[in-house]
């Protein structure tokens, strides 16, 4: 059966005290609103609308960065949540199948609450998230009777009887598509806010001869961000649980509550992660490969057998094939290093192809940015790059060929050849004790003065 996600994402998030959207901040190296696409697309949704309204645009842009197929829509003014899904009826006007809304600043909601929501459909015309909340401050409270759904009451309007109640509403709501529109176009706005409200489709649905239904999740999973010390909790939550699925897949992490994951990092059984190291976004790391302590990761792919660090950095771009060295204060950017290279220290590799088994000395650069273009730099099998090599490119270094240390090659070396592009030596015997003698001398002089 389709299934279609509405993820609403018009909200200002004044509590933010901030000039970016709220579901734009980011948790675990992604805006949050990532997150709950991220649920969503575990359902292998046709189609998904989100919701815009405060800084549209932006939202727009970050919603297609996720996925090109994800539609968005404008809702202005933002007139409630049963408002917010009624802008959406156009794009899925003629779908077929379940719709489920979701929020996008409630990261955390994992894809098995969504499947067991679906599967409740079975038996109910709407299905509501629902959880036991430790403090039920202000969210909606579920009125049931037995397994069933009678109403959500907002906090705003309930009696003090009802908001006795712990079990309260998630926001996530699913019923099959047609129903969900027409049930929205229906909700008014006579309650104590004026505004439209979604919940307010549980006693419509019922109207109907409908039933409803509800869906218990743990309360960590509903966590909704409003303010920057929630922001700070949520990444808290998600690295404690990111770190724990790592130990228990196999990885090895020295000490877990110093290592930072990305929402799509992925680390393969076997792999060792040493203290304080940071995966930003589009990291991979293989089977058995090591990253040492204190290393910066973001947009890399580091393969089976490969070490990397201490103090190194991989940047977008930075592919390290099987059993690659990078040692320390190294850094690399959108360069593949072939097989078996080793780049021990003090070196940057960025826009370069490394061919099979090249020793790149310390302190190499390739120079690959004129202050307005940038340049490759490709550098054969088998080469060896002496220390403190500066290549500006565009360059090329053949297979098995030669850099001498300290040199500054501008142009291309051919394979097996040797390069020397620095002054020649220059030996004074002796030169340096009468040096010394001389210093030694005016500084005696001054002294008497
Ligand atoms: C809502 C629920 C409440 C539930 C709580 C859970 C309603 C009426 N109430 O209340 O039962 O316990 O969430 O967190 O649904 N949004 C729009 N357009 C709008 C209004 C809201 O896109 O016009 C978006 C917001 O950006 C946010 C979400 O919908 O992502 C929820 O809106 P919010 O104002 O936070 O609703 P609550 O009052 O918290
Ligand atoms: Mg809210």
């Amino acid at each position: 059966m389709p299934v279609s996600l509405i993820v609403l994402a018009a909200g200002m998030g004044t509590r933010m005290n901030s000039e970016l959207p709220k579901v734009l901040h980011k948790v675990a190296a992604a805006p949050m609103l990532h997150h709950a696409l991220a649920a969503g697309a575990s359902l292998s949704p046709d189609k998904i609308v989100v919701v815009t309204g405060h800084g549209a645009d932006e939202v727009a842009r970050a919603a297609q960065h996720y996925d090109e197929a994800v539609e968005t829509v404008v809702q202005d003014p933002q007139l409630g949540t049963a408002h917010a899904v009624a802008q959406a009826a156009p794009k899925l006007a003629d779908v077929a199948g379940d719709a489920i809304v979701l929020y996008g600043d409630t990261p955390f909601i994992r894809p098995e609450t969504l499947a067991a929501m679906l599967a409740a459909r079975a038996e109910h015309g709407v299905v509501v998230l629902g959880f036991h909340a430790r403090h039920p401050g202000r969210y909606g409270r579920l009125l049931t009777a037995g397994d069933r759904l009678l109403a959500i009451r907002e906090f705003k309007d309930a009696s003090d009887e009802e908001r006795a109640i712990t079990l309260c509403n998630s926001g996530v709501i699913c019923a099959e598509a047609r129903t969900l529109f027409s049930l929205v176009a229906e909700v008014g706005c006579d309650n104590a806010a004026s505004e439209y409200y979604l919940t307010d489709i549980v006693e419509l649905a019922r109207k109907r001869g409908l039933s409803a239904g509800v869906v218990i999740c743990d309360e960590a999973e509903t966590m909704g961000i409003n303010t920057r010390a929630e922001l700070a909790a949520a990444e808290a939550a998600f690295q404690a649980r990111a770190r724990a699925e790592a130990l228990d897949n196999g990885v090895t992490l020295t000490a877990p509550e110093t290592v930072f994951f990305a929402l799509d990092t992925h680390i393969g059984r076997d792999a060792i992660i040493g203290a304080n190291v940071l995966f930003g976004p589009g990291v991979t790391i293989e089977s058995g490969a090591e990253i040492k302590g204190f290393c910066h990761l973001e947009g890399c792919h580091v393969s089976r057998g490969a070490d990397v660090g201490p103090f190194a950095r991989l940047r977008p771009g930075a592919e390290l094939a099987e059993d690659v060295h990078v040692g320390n204060f190294v850094e690399i950017k959108n360069a593949i290093l072939d097989e078996g290279v080793k780049v021990g220290h003090l070196t940057y590799i960025g826009d370069a192809d490394v061919g099979e088994f090249t020793n790149i000395g310390a302190g190499t650069v390739t120079c690959n940015y004129d202050g307005v273009m940038k340049h490759r730099t490709k550098i054969g099998k088998r080469a060896f790059i002496g220390s403190d090599t500066m290549l500006v490119a565009p360059v090329s270094v053949g297979d098995g060929a030669l850099t001498a240390s300290g040199s500054v090659i501008t142009e291309d070396v051919p394979a097996e050849a040797v390069a020397i592009g620095r002054a020649k030596q220059v030996t004074k015997p002796g030169l340096a004790t009468a040096l010394f003698e001389r210093l030694r001398a005016i500084k005696a002089a001054k002294g008497k003065v």
